[in-house]
């Protein structure tokens, strides 16, 4: 008998392996179920009648728009945005969209990683899904926030967020969605309307600068948290040559932002600022200058002249382009040094000079991407893993004030690198100021 019963499992199992294999080709044959395009004519229609101005962000729409058929292969819910400043209330939108006949959830932001101060705060709503006959359209809602950026929120800091996609029969886990896996920031774009297979729809006025925006648009937000923890172990410097300090610093980072966003060259905070952002969301008032990193691969000869144009006064270069790499200017007293960045290997490493020896240095990183964040009210980058790189350039006590730093020997990534020849010193040792 058991001899017969382990022959019918083995029958009963190649039966369903083989049935599996029967589906997993039907699959594969049948053609994909075409896009349906009526339920977003219909909720394009009934947007427009509110009024509520929405535009097309999905990725994979904008760039087959000049196709013959840019919704036709489409195989996730369709993502377009809406400004939340005209979301009047979210349930009369909802209310409006049953009428209609679809079904809506709101997403919200009930789990923010770090809840920010003071725009964007928890349980505000994100987004919708909204359904109808299949078809499932992503309404992403997008806060304005400081410095003319749009920052939007992660479906994931949506607490129910599993049985909501699973009741718009979307996976539950890994969500197939265009937008909104991770936090993100763009810079407010423009729209222009456009008819896409008899639909008149909004859409990004530059595609191309939208999507390059897409490409790297994970923001982090600041942990106002840690900086509270902060100011209230060690106080906040409010004398009046701290705030004066704060000004100039601000206004020198905004102004070399527009420098460099001019010259389309991406900076993120280094050294002391990156510290600062990170332990106080705010500037180190005692360090007296505003360090940036760039990739040396970056580099433009424009640099020099945009930056003078903008009554930035050269201060030195040190360095090649190919090797140890670093500018610095003076604007308004204050300095704005500027590191530039090697790739090698796992790590990333800059270099520094010492100007009266020739000594060089270099400080080395462990890799990093780059995200966007808030700082000062500007729309900066700081290396994702900010953490690491804080903890490999001012070690673990990095968050305890320590006046006292000197840079060829305090930093626990500084190597000795060697030193210039005499003969390229001319070259590498330019000091202007
Ligand atoms: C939406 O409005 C347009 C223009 O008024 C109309 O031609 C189209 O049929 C409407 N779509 C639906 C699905 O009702
Ligand atoms: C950098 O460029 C200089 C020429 O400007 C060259 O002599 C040197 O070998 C290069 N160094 C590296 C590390 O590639």
């Amino acid at each position: 008998m058991i001899v017969k019963r382990q022959a019918i499992k083995l029958i009963f199992g190649a039966g369903a392996l083989m049935l599996v294999g029967q589906l997993l080709m039907l699959r594969l044959l049948r053609p994909p179920v075409p896009f349906r395009l009526e339920p977003v004519s219909q909720f394009v229609n009934v947007t427009a009648a509110i009024p509520l101005p929405i535009i097309l962000l999905d990725r994979a729409v904008l760039t087959q728009l000049s196709d013959m058929c840019p919704f036709c292969n489409l195989q996730h819910p369709v993502a377009f945005a809406s400004l939340y400043k005209h979301i009047h209330e979210v349930q009369s939108l909802q209310s409006v969209l049953d009428a209609s006949g679809f079904k809506s959830t709101i997403l919200l932001n009930t789990l923010p990683v770090e809840p920010a101060a003071p725009k964007v705060v928890r349980d505000v709503p994100t987004g919708f899904l909204i359904a109808k006959d299949g078809v499932v359209i992503h309404l992403v809602l997008l806060h304005e926030r400081a410095d003319s950026y749009w920052w939007f929120g992660a479906v994931q800091s949506d607490f129910g967020i599993k049985q909501k996609l699973l009741d718009f029969g979307l996976p539950g886990h890994a969500p197939t969605l265009d937008i909104m896996i991770d936090e993100g920031a763009v810079d407010r774009f423009k729209g222009v309307l456009v008819e896409v297979q008899g639909l008149n729809l909004m859409v990004p006025s530059s595609i191309n600068l939208y999507l390059e925006q897409r490409s790297s648009d994970h923001f982090i937000e600041c942990s106002h948290s840690r900086a509270a923890a902060f100011f209230d172990e060690f106080g906040d410097d409010d004398s009046s040559e701290a705030l004066k300090f704060k000004h100039k610093a601000w206004k020198l980072l905004t102004t070399a932002k527009q420098v460099l966003d001019q010259l389309n060259i991406p900076f993120w905070l280094s050294s002391g600022t990156c510290l600062g952002y990170y332990r106080q969301c705010d500037l180190i008032t005692y360090s007296k200058d505003v360090d940036l990193g760039i990739m040396a691969s970056d580099y433009s000869t424009n640099l020099i002249p945009e930056f003078q144009k903008r009554g930035f006064k050269l201060k030195h270069v040190f360095g090649r382009i190919n090797d140890s790499f670093e500018i610095s200017f003076v604007y308004d007293d204050l300095k704005l040094d500027l590191f530039f960045f090697y790739r090698e290997g796992n790590s990333i490493w800059n270099g520094g000079t010492q100007a009266k020896s020739g000594l060089k240095f270099k400080y080395v990183f462990p890799s990093f991407t780059l995200c966007w964040t808030e700082f000062l009210q500007l729309k900066v980058r700081v290396p994702c893993e900010t953490l690491s790189y804080i903890l490999a350039n001012y070690g673990s006590g990095w968050s305890t004030p320590q006046r006292a730093w000197d840079w060829k020997s305090s930093p626990p990534n500084v190597r000795p690198n060697g030193e210039w020849e005499k003969k390229d010193w001319p070259e590498v040792i330019q000091v202007y100021y």
